[in-house]
C-alpha cells in the first residue's frame, strides 16, 4: 500500500487517470463557497448535474458512484457525501467509503480535496488517517497470515497490498499541507502497530513480545530501549508489579524507550507510562468467562506507547525528547498468585492490601510511576486499560482523563480535540480516597464499587506526587466490541497531537542534515 500527495486543481482533475476519483462533497458546497474565478469549474458543473439527475443528497458517509464519467479520465467517479464537511463528518465518510471501496479490487484510487473543503492540513490528516484505518487488515493468524516475520521484522504487516491512494489537493505544494501529511503518515504507522499488537491473542502477543517489539525500534538512532526480566525488576524493588507477574508461567518484562531528537540533548523528556496486561483473567478473584478473551486488549495502553515511539521513528521530530515505559506481565490465579488479603511493598515504600486480584493494573503502574521519577519528568502520562467502571461512565466515545496539574489536563483535552481522539476530565476531590483506607496497608488497593474509575485513579495518584501527572483510562476506547471486535489504535492519536503541540521545529530529515531549518524555540 502506498500513499502520495499530490497538486491537483478542478481542471487538472478532469485530465487525471486513476482507477476512482473520489470527490468528497458538502452539502452546502455550491451556496457557501463558489469558485474563486468567475466561471464555474467544468468539474463543478458536471458535480452539480449529476447529482442532481441522481436525485444525491450529500448527507456524511452517503455515496454516488459514477461508472464513466464522460469529462473524466478516471474510469470511475465517486461523490461521498460529507455533510456539513465539518473534521469528524469527514473522518466518518472517508473510513466507511473506503472499508467499501477496499473490496472492490481498485490499483489506483485518487481523493480529491477540494475547494469547498475547509481547514484543508486537517482534512488531510484525518482523510489519510481515515483511510489507513479502513484499509487495515488483521492477518496474523488468520489462513490468510502472511509467512512469520513476528515481532522482529522491521516492517509491520498489513494493509491491503498493493493498492496505492493520491491524496489530492490545489494547495498540495504549501509547506503547511506538506507538513500535514508528513504527519498523518508517521500517525498512521504509529496507530497501525498500536492496533496491530492489541489485536494479537495473548499466545502471540506475550511480555516478551512486547519486549521484542520495544528493542526492534530501539534499532532506530534516536532511540534508546532498555528491557528488564524479573530478577532486575526484583533488584529494583517493585514489590506490587512482581505480586501480580507471580502467578503466570510468562516472565514479567519492564520495557524503557527512550526517544531525543536532534536537538532535545538537555530538555526534561515527557514520560509515558502504559499498562501491559498481556491478559487479565482477574487472578484468584478471577472474571466470569463471558467476554473473557477481551482481557487480550489489557495491554493497549502499552500498545499506545509503542505506537507514539513508532511514529516519533517515522517523523523524528527534533526538538522532543519523549521517554516510554511499560510493565508487563499476565495476571493469571496459579498456586503462585496473589490472594485477596495478601499485602505486598512497593517500589515506593508504601505497602498494599491487594483486597481484588483484578485491580492488577494500578499494582504494575504505581511502580512505574514510582520509577518515572529518576528521569525528572516534564510531564507523566499513564495510559491503562484500567476500569470497567470508566466505560460506565464514558462509554466509547471519550477516555477518561485524571490529572493533578490544570496545564497538564487543558493540554491534553485540547490535543483530544484537535485529534478527534477525545478525553473528559473527571475529578480527584481527596474525599474520594478514603473508600481505600486499610487496616493492614498503607492503602487498599480498591474501594466499593462507587466511583471506581475515580477510586483506581485516587490510588495512582498517591504514587505522582512528585510531578505533573495524568491518567487516561482507555478501557472503553481502546477496543471495540461485537461484530467489530478490534483495537482501536487510540490514544496514539491524542498523544502525537499533545507532544507535537510542545514540538516548535519541524522534524528531522532522515538522512543528511537540512541546511537551515528555523526553529521558533522558546
Ligand atoms: N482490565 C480491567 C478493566 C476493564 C474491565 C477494562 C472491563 C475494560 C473492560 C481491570 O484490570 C479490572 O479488572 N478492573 C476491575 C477493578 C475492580 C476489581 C475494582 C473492574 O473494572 O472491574
Ligand atoms: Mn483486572
Ligand atoms: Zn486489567
Amino acid at each position: 500500500m502506498n500513499f502520495d500527495l499530490k497538486t491537483l486543481s478542478h481542471s487538472g482533475a478532469l485530465t487525471h487517470k486513476s482507477d476512482l476519483l473520489v470527490v468528497l462533497q458538502k452539502s452546502t458546497a455550491q451556496k457557501q463557497s463558489p469558485q474563486k474565478s468567475t466561471s464555474i469549474s467544468v468539474l463543478s458543473q458536471y458535480l452539480s448535474e449529476i447529482q442532481k439527475e441522481e436525485g444525491f443528497d450529500p448527507k456524511p458517509g452517503k455515496t454516488l458512484l459514477i461508472l464513466k464519467p464522460q469529462p473524466l479520465q478516471s474510469k470511475r467517479l465517486m461523490v461521498l457525501g460529507v455533510g456539513e464537511g465539518r473534521p469528524s463528518d469527514i473522518r466518518k465518510s472517508v473510513l466507511s467509503a473506503f472499508k467499501s471501496i477496499k473490496s472492490l479490487g481498485y490499483k489506483e484510487i485518487t481523493l480529491l480535496l477540494d475547494e469547498s473543503i475547509s481547514e484543508k492540513e486537517r482534512a488531510l490528516k484525518l482523510s489519510v488517517l481515515a483511510v489507513s484505518d479502513a484499509l487495515y487488515l488483521y492477518t496474523k493468524t488468520k489462513p490468510s497470515a502472511k509467512p512469520d516475520k513476528d515481532s522482529k521484522s522491521k516492517s509491520t504487516p498489513l494493509l491491503g497490498t498493493d493498492l496505492s491512494v493520491t491524496f489530492a489537493m490545489a494547495e498540495a505544494k504549501t509547506a503547511s499541507v506538506k507538513n500535514a501529511f508528513t504527519q498523518a503518515l508517521a500517525l498512521s504507522e504509529g496507530i497501525e502497530l498500536a492496533k496491530e499488537w492489541g489485536n494479537r491473542p495473548a499466545n502471540h502477543a506475550t511480555p516478551t513480545h512486547l519486549g521484542n517489539v520495544a528493542i526492534n525500534l530501539g534499532k532506530h538512532p534516536d532511540i534508546k530501549v532498555n528491557v528488564m526480566g524479573p530478577k532486575e525488576v526484583e533488584k529494583l524493588g517493585m514489590g506490587s508489579f512482581l505480586s501480580v507477574a507471580q502467578g503466570s508461567a510468562e516472565p514479567l518484562r519492564f520495557i524503557t524507550l527512550e526517544y531525543r531528537g536532534a536537538r532535545a540533548k538537555s530538555s526534561d523528556p515527557v514520560v509515558l507510562v502504559g499498562k501491559g496486561i498481556t491478559f487479565d483473567t482477574g487472578g484468584i478473584s478471577i472474571k466470569p468467562g463471558a467476554g473473557m478473551d477481551e482481557m487480550k486488549f489489557d495491554m493497549c495502553g502499552a500498545a499506545s506507547v509503542l505506537g507514539v515511539f513508532k511514529s516519533l521513528s517515522v517523523l523524528r521530530p527534533s526538538d522532543l525528547h519523549v521517554v516510554g515505559l511499560i510493565p508487563t506481565c499476565e495476571n493469571m490465579p496459579d498456586g503462585h498468585a496473589i490472594k485477596p488479603g495478601d499485602v505486598v511493598t512497593s517500589m515506593s515504600g508504601q505497602t498494599i492490601e491487594i483486597l481484588n486480584t483484578d485491580a492488577e493494573g494500578r499494582l504494575i503502574l504505581c511502580d512505574a510511576l514510582t520509577y518515572a521519577k529518576r528521569f525528572k519528568p516534564k510531564a507523566v502520562i499513564d495510559i491503562a486499560t484500567l476500569t470497567g467502571a470508566c466505560v460506565i461512565a464514558l462509554g466509547h466515545l471519550r477516555s477518561g482523563l485524571f490529572s493533578n496539574n490544570d496545564e497538564l489536563a487543558n493540554a491534553l483535552e485540547k490535543a483530544g480535540e484537535a485529534s478527534l481522539d477525545t478525553c473528559w476530565r473527571m475529578p480527584l476531590d481527596d474525599e474520594y480516597a478514603e473508600a481505600l483506607k486499610s487496616n493492614f496497608a498503607d492503602v487498599a488497593n480498591v474501594g466499593d464499587r462507587a466511583a471506581g474509575s475515580v477510586t483506581a485513579a485516587k490510588f495512582l495518584q498517591r504514587f505522582a506526587n512528585d510531578f505533573a501527572w495524568a491518567h487516561l483510562d482507555i478501557a472503553g476506547t481502546a477496543w471495540n466490541s461485537g461484530a467489530a471486535k478490534g483495537s482501536t489504535g487510540r490514544p496514539v492519536g491524542l498523544l502525537m497531537e499533545y507532544l507535537l503541540s510542545h514540538s516548535h521545529s519541524h522534524s528531522t530529515p532522515s538522512k543528511a542534515a537540512r541546511p537551515s531549518v528555523k526553529s521558533a524555540r522558546k
